[in-house]
């Protein structure tokens, strides 16, 4: 199993007295699903997903036993995966969730599904619609270990940092002085920046001992202490798990943190089939398909009578089996075959069953009606942009662009290429 530990480390100590000496606490920290279920294995990529997180939350639970799990929240827009998020999330014992823009903004979708996996959720700044209620402003976790954690989380909120500050000031007020609150934490959706402007604006007794910061990076930035909080930033998608320990010291509270990055590895076999039966369902709910080589655009067969090298390597080529790739996986969903199928891409349709399918001819040249009309009509080629919708950084993990167009020229020249290289091979 290849768990990379990252940055274990910053052993960081506030001046704060601390009256009675406690057991130490370890919270665990996940956050910004960002509607991603699972890794697609585009470009070899393997890290995050929902069953993975789930059997790595499992072993840190074990770890270190009776430690709160907490999401920062970003649940994702699509909000038919909302209920399956939510549900893994439970299974995995987070006790509470914070709300993004984005989570406020599908409130009618979030809140039942929420409610249906019982899991709390919690904002500062209120979703827009009434119905179904609102969520608290602050949640409590504890008594644990002699400890009471008050959290409060902060999305876009409108009038800018200016408004929300006193709000901020008057909620971690309330939750140290009436709720008996020992630690305050912050889930912070606004930025670094923002967060920043913030809690500059609050007298410096009132701020948060910790704040989880959403990280627009998909993987770690190291640990910091400003502001007289310990900012941890939560991964995009999902892909990392923090641990801070809180422990009394005779002179505070003093937080160590350390991030586990999702890596390949173990998956949790419940959540996994939940995905994969969600996956089934939207194959099922997804018959629409065009008929036989019909992509709206002309077929690959079409241009076999005079570029018939050209069509016999593209039928050799990766862009020529995009399609089989993912119902060898079982993944022939929307959202996968909008990149690996013309059809889809350009019709939303699925492809035909049998036949060329794929990343077609059409998809990197335009104005092939007017060329097959009249061959002196020369179609055009999209450059780097064009390739660039699909192979992004997600997507393609190792694209580099003289090397994969050097192969595609080549397959369009009538040189059958095989695969690039594995890295290394
Ligand atoms: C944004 C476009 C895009 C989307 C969406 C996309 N893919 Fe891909 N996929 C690619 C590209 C580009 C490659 C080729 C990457 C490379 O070799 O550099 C690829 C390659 C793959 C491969 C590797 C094929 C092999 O044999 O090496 C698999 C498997 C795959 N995708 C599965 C999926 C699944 C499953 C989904 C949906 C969850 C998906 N893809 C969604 C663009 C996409
Ligand atoms: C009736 C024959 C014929 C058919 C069918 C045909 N082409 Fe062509 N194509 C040509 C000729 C002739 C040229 C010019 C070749 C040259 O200059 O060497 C050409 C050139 C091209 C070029 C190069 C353009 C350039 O600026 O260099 C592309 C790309 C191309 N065709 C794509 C296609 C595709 C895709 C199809 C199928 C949809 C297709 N052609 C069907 C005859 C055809
Ligand atoms: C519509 C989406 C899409 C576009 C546009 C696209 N590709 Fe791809 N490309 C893919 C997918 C999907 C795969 C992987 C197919 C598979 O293995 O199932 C792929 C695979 C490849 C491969 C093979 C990689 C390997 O590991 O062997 C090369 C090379 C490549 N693309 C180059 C290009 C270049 C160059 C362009 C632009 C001229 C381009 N692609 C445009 C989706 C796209
Ligand atoms: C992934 C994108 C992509 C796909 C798919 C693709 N091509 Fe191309 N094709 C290119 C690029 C890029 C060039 C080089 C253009 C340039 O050099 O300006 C090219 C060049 C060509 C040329 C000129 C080749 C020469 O002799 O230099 C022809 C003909 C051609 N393609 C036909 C086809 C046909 C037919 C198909 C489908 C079977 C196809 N292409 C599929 C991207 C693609």
């Amino acid at each position: 199993m290849k768990r990379l530990l990252l940055l274990l480390a910053l052993v960081l100590t506030t001046v704060a007295a601390d009256p009675p000496r406690r057991e130490p606490l370890t919270l665990l920290v996940v956050g910004q699903t960002m509607d991603y279920l699972e890794p697609c294995g585009c470009g070899g990529q393997v890290a995050g997903g929902l069953a993975r997180r789930a059997a790595l939350l499992d072993e840190l639970r074990r770890e270190f036993p009776g430690a709160p799990v907490i999401d920062l929240g970003g649940q994702g827009f699509l909000t038919e995966r909302l209920p399956l998020i939510l549900r893994a999330a439970a299974y995995s014992g987070v006790a509470l969730a914070g709300c993004a823009a984005d989570d406020l903004a599908a409130w009618e979708h979030l809140a039942p599904a929420a409610a249906a996996a019982g899991m709390p959720l919690t904002s500062l700044p209120p979703p827009r619609l009434a119905a179904p209620p609102a969520p608290p402003r602050s949640l409590v976790i504890g008594p644990q270990r002699g400890w009471r954690i008050g959290v409060v989380a902060v999305s876009l909120p409108e009038g800018g940092v200016t408004a929300l500050a006193p709000r901020l000031a008057a909620e971690l007020t309330q939750l140290r002085q009436q709720r008996h609150c020992d630690l305050t934490v912050l889930l912070s959706h606004l930025g670094y920046g923002d967060t920043e402007r913030l809690l500059e604006r609050l007298p410096a007794a009132q701020r948060p001992r910790l704040v989880l910061l959403a990280s627009a990076y998909g993987d770690t930035l190291p640990y910091f202490e400003e502001l007289g909080a310990t900012w941890v930033p939560v991964a995009a998608k999902g892909r990392s798990v923090s641990r801070i320990t809180f422990a009394s010291t005779p002179r505070g509270v003093s937080l160590s943190c350390e991030q586990r990055m999702v890596l390949a590895g173990v998956s949790d076999a419940a959540v996994a089939s939940w995905v994969d039966a969600f996956v089934a369902a939207q194959r099922a709910g997804q018959v629409q398909q065009v008929a036989a080589g019909s992509t709206g655009q002309p077929a690959v067969s079409t241009c076999g009578p005079c570029h018939a090298a050209a069509v016999t390597a593209w039928r050799a080529h990766p862009h020529g089996h995009a399609v089989e790739t993912l119902e060898q996986a079982g993944r022939d969903v929307a959202a996968c075959l909008v990149c690996h199928a013309e059809q889809t891409r350009r019709l939303g349709l699925r492809p035909p069953a049998t036949g060329d399918r794929g990343v077609e001819c059409a998809t990197c040249h335009e104005g092939l009606a007017a060329h097959l009309a009249d061959p002196q009509t020369r179609p055009t080629t999209g450059g780097r942009e064009a390739c660039e919708r699909c192979h992004t950084s997600e997507n393609s993990p190792r694209w580099d662009l003289p090397k994969y167009l050097a192969n595609v020229r080549g397959a369009c020249a009538g040189t059958v290429q095989p695969r690039l290289a594995a890295p290394g091979g």
